[in-house]
């Protein structure tokens, strides 16, 4: 089934104009950090974050070009952003996106194969146009789908556009979103998602991104890479084969345990970890790990940090000193966290634990463990590759 539609949306998408970039895109990150009173939907999914920081990135959408910021998310697949006319808009900084000004939006009609694509996304009822909905832990937005020119503008300035990209023109959008995020967009293994869209055009379905660490000046950006070009290679990757799961979005590896310094705690203390039990998702700050492992690692992060906790939390005032957190995958990927990592320097000046116990049984890697790798997806070889590297200095 993945191989049609990725078939039908190559035809679908088409470059219109490439300046001289051997193919692929870099493109500028930005990391957002946000107080709580403005958290996006995908940080409220954690109420005890007190501050949170998500990656953004800009495209022009239409035609004249409306600019859009959007938050990068490995956890989801649709782009959608805000749209006129708004049934309920949050506050946006930046104007709301107008499809009635721009002469290259087209609406899906439910007989589209693009609407088709998102699976059970999305629904025909009534009308003729392709509707949908997508709900997060504290938001949601509500709109139809379309087609629009998306132009991505490369850090050597050349621009690219892209015909008929399938995006969300969200008109009912709620949540708790900050007013300098006009949307998101998602960069998942699904058919819809803007890296399966415009991967094909720009040499494969894959792309690298470099997130810097939480306490980064806010001045310093880094690199979004898609296409040919964005392979992580060199001394010193690592590279995991992703699993196939039934989800067909999520970047899914086996999380086998978690070391703090040589003390090694398993996922599961009943036998083997479900295959697939841990995505990647750069949408969500911290990591969640299920209760009961999480209770397990915090019993050993306490045990080896000499300072006393704030109250019940893995939050402390002090030098936390050089505390190396291993993350174990199957294949013998074992990724090296440093306190950088695994600690965010709050407001108040305390360090606060990454990682947070949640009712589930899998875990999700927020985006501040995977700060400072050159984390490599490849959707066609479904691989990702972690390359140790300081993503204040890649620029
Ligand atoms: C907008 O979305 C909210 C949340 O999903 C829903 O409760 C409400 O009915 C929607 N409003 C309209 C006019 O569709
Ligand atoms: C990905 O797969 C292609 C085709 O199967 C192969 O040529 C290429 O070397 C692979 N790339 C990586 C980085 O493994």
């Amino acid at each position: 089934m993945a191989p049609t539609i990725f078939l039908l949306l190559a035809i679908f998408s088409i470059v219109e104009s490439t300046v001289g970039e051997g193919g692929g895109l870099k493109l500028e990150l930005i990391h957002h950090r946000l107080s709580l009173d403005n958290v996006s939907p995908m940080a409220a999914k954690s109420q005890i974050w007190p501050e949170t920081s998500q990656f953004i990135v800009k495209i022009a959408i239409g035609t004249p070009p409306t600019k859009v910021h959007a938050i990068l998310d490995t956890g989801s697949d649709l782009f959608w952003a805000q749209c006129r006319p708004c049934v309920k808009c949050y506050r946006q900084t930046n104007p709301i996106y107008d499809p009635s000004k721009s002469s290259t939006f087209q609406t899906l009609s439910c007989k589209s194969p693009q609407c088709h694509l998102w699976g059970s996304g999305a629904a025909c009822s009534g009308t003729d146009t392709c509707k949908y909905g997508y709900g997060y832990g504290s938001g949601s937005t509500l709109g139809e789908l379309a087609t629009e020119k998306m132009a991505i503008t490369s850090r050597s300035g050349a621009t690219t556009s892209f015909l008929g990209v399938v995006f969300g023109c969200g008109h009912n959008n709620s949540g708790t979103f900050n007013a300098n995020e006009m949307g998101l967009i998602g960069f998942g293994r699904g058919a819809v998602s803007f890296v399966s869209q415009i991967g094909p055009s720009v040499g494969g379905r894959k792309f690298s991104l470099c997130l810097m660490p939480y306490n980064t000046d806010p001045r310093i950006s880094s690199s979004l890479s898609i296409g040919s070009g964005s392979e992580v290679k060199g001394p010193g990757v690592i590279t995991a084969q992703l699993v196939r799961t039934s989800d067909q979005t999520s970047y899914s590896l086996t999380l086998k345990g978690i070391s703090v310094e040589k003390t090694f705690v398993p996922y599961s203390t009943s036998g083997p970890p479900a295959k697939g039990n841990a995505i990647l998702d750069t949408g969500t700050p911290p990591t969640l790990l299920p209760k009961e492992l999480y209770g397990r690692l915090a019993t050993e992060v306490r045990r080896h940090i000499p300072l006393k906790p704030i109250d019940d939390t893995l939050c402390y005032k002090g030098n936390l000193g050089n505390l190396v957190i291993t993350l174990h995958f199957d294949g013998h990927v074992d990724l090296r966290l440093s306190t950088a990592q695994t600690f965010n320097k709050m407001p108040d000046g305390s360090f606060c634990f990454t990682a947070m116990g949640v009712d589930d049984k899998d875990a999700l890697i927020g985006n501040s463990m995977m700060s400072n790798f050159l984390v490599g997806y490849d959707i066609d070889n479904m691989t990702v590759s972690f390359k140790p590297t300081d993503c204040t200095k890649i620029g």
